[in-house]
């Protein structure tokens, strides 16, 4: 049993994915790297790259519609749109205000959040937030990236892992007689490690110049292995809280949906969960690290493969640069 009865419901999810595939062979011809090393240190063997007319809007578009119809809903009835990414297609005015012109949906607050990988569940969050406070019905949540414009294709040890694509989900406040419901959200950050996964160059620090482009300054650098302990660390705690918090135990859950960056993180998160893996979802393999596009594109491959049922409890976790770390327990 939850603790309070859920303010907010996820009502449906929608993706949209480019076509355009890019798979490990294609990545050794361009670095030295290889199919072997790439699938066993990451368990990625493909990502999708948007074509550079695609903007971050465009593909939020098409998964927003699509989680619009599913939920029954037309644009004109949402009262917020919250878009996560941290690849934003203008820095002035938001992703979120563009997306709401392409959709019409004329009487919705629209902002963007930057949040990196759990960017979803922390606008998820709020979406809550504005709904319990009684502000707002119906919130439509984005999460989308095109990763490909800030990943330096020059450097083995990021540009193997990251892809492009959006998720959107429909939050609205819980109908209360079927159970279904957010049961709880945690989220966490730690700036003092930001050094460890960012993009030096580019912002008002030090704004886009000839010298930053020289310097591949605008684009991700990464100290991975860093990355990974404290995602291994942030994701198990993150699990704690929010089970803590719903007030329910790992063994009810019906399945866990992590973020997805790394299969080896996947695994050591189940493995603290208690969880066993035919219980976790997994397409990192298909996507590689879509950062807060991740958690809505794995649930909503789960819903289509039919392990997500009315009635089924999903923990979401994940994990990113700030550090930003973060979930949800939800009945769907
Ligand atoms: N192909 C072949 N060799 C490589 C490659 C590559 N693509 N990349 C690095 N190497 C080499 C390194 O140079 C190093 O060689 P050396 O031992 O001669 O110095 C060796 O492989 C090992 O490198 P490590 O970085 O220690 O490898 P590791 O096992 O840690 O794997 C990886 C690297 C996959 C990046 C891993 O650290 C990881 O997944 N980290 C977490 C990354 C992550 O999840 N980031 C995203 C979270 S936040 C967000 O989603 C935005």
């Amino acid at each position: 049993m939850s603790r309070h009865r859920p303010f907010a419901e996820m009502a449906s999810i929608g993706v949209a994915v480019p076509p355009g595939v890019l798979t490990n062979a294609d990545l050794t011809r361009m670095l030295d790297t290889s199919d072997d090393w790439i699938v066993e240190r990451t368990g990625i063997r493909e990502r999708h790259i948007a074509r550079p007319e695609q903007s971050v809007a465009m593909l939020s578009q098409e998964a927003s519609e699509k989680a619009l119809k599913r939920a029954g809903l037309v644009a004109g009835d949402l009262d917020a749109i919250i878009l996560a990414t941290a690849t934003p297609d203008r820095l002035l005015p938001s992703t979120a205000c563009d997306l709401q012109a392409l959709l019409g949906a004329g009487k919705a607050a629209a902002f963007d959040i930057s949040a990196a990988c759990p960017g979803f569940l922390f606008a998820t969050t709020v979406a809550e937030g504005l709904i319990a406070s009684g502000q707002s019905e119906n919130v439509l949540v984005i999460g989308a990236e095109k990763l490909s414009t800030i990943t330096d294709f020059q450097d083995r040890s990021t540009a193997i892992l990251f892809g492009d694509g959006a998720g959107a989900a429909i939050i609205r406040r819980a109908s209360g007689n079927n159970g279904r419901g957010i049961l709880s959200t945690f989220l966490k950050s730690d700036g003092k490690l930001a050094p460890l996964l960012y993009r030096p160059g580019g912002g008002a620090a030090d704004p886009i110049s000839e010298k930053v482009v020289c310097a591949r300054s605008h684009y991700m650098k990464m100290a991975g292995r860093e990355v990974f302990k404290a995602a291994v660390l942030a994701m198990a705690e993150a699990c704690d809280e929010a089970l803590e918090r719903a007030g329910v135990t790992a063994e009810e859950v019906d399945l866990l949906i992590p973020h997805q960056a790394n299969v080896r993180i996947i695994e050591a998160t189940a493995k603290h969960a208690g969880m066993p893996m035919n219980k976790v979802m997994v397409n990192v393999d298909r996507y590689g690290n879509t950062s807060s596009a991740s958690i809505p594109l794995a649930l909503d491959q789960a819903i289509t493969e039919g392990r997500v049922q009315p009635g089924s409890l999903l923990l979401l976790v994940a994990f990113g640069a700030g550090f930003t770390w973060g979930s949800a327990v939800v009945r769907w």
